[in-house]
């Protein structure tokens, strides 16, 4: 794994920015896999920025979102998609037939998860993945578990991914209770992978992912067995890693 470890939130954010923007320039038709949380937030600015710029051209782009709520329309502000289109698709010139996020209102939501992890497939698989980490270690929508779940399915969220997620909502009884998220085996499918964390609540987990057991209870632990991950993190979200501040 490799470990950058930033004083602040806009540097790591820069710094992933940067990371996604020479994938793009290397290979001009990539497939970015995207994430959605408040953590990845400064690094589409940052894109959107490069791309405002004349530096970046989105046009062969394809992107695979992780994950949706299930049962809310895309224009609700609350789904990934509002997210999206909000904070990256929109400020960027990618072809609308280029972005896939899961439908959380498809009639046959198992129908639709097999049919998402067959159209990554389809596609040539993700060049590179970006990811957030969950307080509990949660990755896209894979909860602690007994077992890694590999294939792309539909989730009921653990109650500490309602409580975290619902600073997002008007109340936590908003909070959607289920979601469809790629599996594990689709983001370790990935050539390459991306973690951000942010702050001191995500300190613990972190340690976690870095020196801990590689177990389902912490899904983000699996990343270890991959061998292209780059985790960039802020002071506080590093504050219990041995690594130096860039
Ligand atoms: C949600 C998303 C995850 C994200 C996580 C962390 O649960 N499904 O993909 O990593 O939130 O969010 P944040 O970056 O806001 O801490």
């Amino acid at each position: 794994m490799n470990i950058l470890i930033y004083e602040t939130y806009e540097k790591m954010s820069q710094a992933a920015a940067a990371i996604i923007a020479a994938q793009v320039l290397a290979k001009p038709d990539s497939i970015l896999g995207l994430a959605t949380g408040s953590t990845p937030f400064g690094t589409y600015t940052g894109l959107v920025k490069l791309y405002k710029e004349g530096i970046l051209d989105f046009k062969r782009v394809k992107t695979f979102n992780l994950d949706e709520y299930v049962g809310i329309d895309k224009s609700d502000d609350q789904s990934y998609h509002f997210f999206m289109m909000e904070n990256l698709f929109s400020k960027i010139n990618i072809n609308a037939r280029n972005i896939n996020i899961p439908n959380g209102l498809a009639n046959d939501l198992e129908k639709e998860c097999a049919a998402y992890e067959k159209k990554i497939d389809a596609a040539g698989g993700i060049d590179l993945q970006l990811l957030g980490i969950g307080n509990n270690g949660h990755i896209g929508f894979n909860e602690p578990d007994v077992h890694f779940p590999a294939a792309t399915h539909i989730v009921e969220l653990s109650e500490s991914t309602i409580e975290a997620n619902a600073r997002f909502f008007p109340d936590s009884g908003k909070v959607p209770r289920s979601a469809i998220t790629m599996g594990t085996g689709a983001i370790m499918k990935s050539r390459r992978i991306l973690l951000l964390a942010s702050g001191g609540q995500k300190a613990d987990v972190v340690k976690e992912l870095v020196y801990g057991e590689v177990r389902p209870q912490l899904p983000a632990s699996i990343l270890r067995f991959h061998n292209d991950v780059t985790i960039i993190i802020d002071s506080e979200a590093g504050a219990g890693l041995h690594g130096k501040v860039i």
